[in-house]
């Protein structure tokens, strides 16, 4: 295994930052990722098990997007709920909830100090939020104990492409071009963040080695813009 890697912010500061970007984050998402992070973000739903009843929760909900459109999809969970520790995108995700005459539970709750009961979820999503946990192994453990034997995880996330020549045109997009983008219409600090979680990141290779020796089964991988972006599945077998 890798050493420990961890984000090189803390909470405190993670959370602040996505506060302030709170109010633009839908809308620079699909600026920056040219609306791509749309179609992503479908293929992960496509991929969740449908159920007759069961307890659903996106963790690092951020503005919703995920709990949305699962309960849309119709996937059949019995309940949702969407946990983050920024309460101002927490914010948001009860507006778009609203409007849309959606339930979910919102709750200002970080992944490392995740009090979900053992055994308790029968399905756990996290897009684009495990890159900005402090403590990435601490949060994967918590998913691993908190799911039902059978139970599933899906990670969508951001990674560096294997390929060298690939992850130096992407380092080069996120530390000098993506900042300047973001700056236009929010704090260009969150946006100088994204390069550094990256680096400080597992590889997806290595969040499955992990998982899997935590007994996890891998069940999904689709990888997009040259590996830029990775869906990973996996189902607890024991
Ligand atoms: C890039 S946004 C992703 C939001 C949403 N999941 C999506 O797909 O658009 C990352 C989110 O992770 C949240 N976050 C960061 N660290 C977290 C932690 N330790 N526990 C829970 N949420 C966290 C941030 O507050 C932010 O809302």
């Amino acid at each position: 295994m890798p050493p420990r890697l961890k984000n090189p912010c803390s909470e405190k500061e993670v959370s602040s930052m996505f506060d302030e970007i709170s109010s633009q984050y839908d809308f620079l998402n699909t600026l920056l990722s040219a609306n791509q992070d749309k179609r992503w973000r479908r293929h992960l739903i496509t991929s969740l098990p449908a159920v007759k009843e069961g307890v659903f929760v996106d963790v690092a909900t951020g503005t919703g997007d995920v709990l949305i459109a699962c309960q849309k999809a119709a996937k059949g969970y019995t309940s949702y709920t969407g946990i983050d520790i920024s309460p101002l995108m927490l914010k948001e995700a009860r507006k778009k909830l609203e409007k849309e005459t959606l339930q979910a539970e919102l709750i200002q709750m970080s992944a490392e100090n995740f009090t979900f009961e053992d055994q308790s979820i029968d399905c756990l999503t996290i897009s684009f939020g495990l890159r900005n946990v402090n403590d990435r192994d601490k949060a994967l453990s918590h998913f691993y104990r908190s799911l039902k034997k059978g139970g599933e995880l899906f990670i969508l996330e951001f990674f560096l492409p294997r390929k060298k020549f690939l992850s130096t045109f992407f380092m080069f997009y996120f530390r000098y071009i993506l900042p300047h983008i973001g700056g236009l219409f929010a704090n260009k600090k969150a946006y100088h963040y994204l390069p550094k979680s990256l680096e400080s990141f597992y590889s997806s290779k290595e969040i499955s080695e992990k998982l899997t020796s935590l007994g996890m089964v891998e069940i999904k991988r689709k990888s997009f813009i040259f590996g830029s972006c990775e869906l990973i599945g996996f189902k607890k077998n024991n």
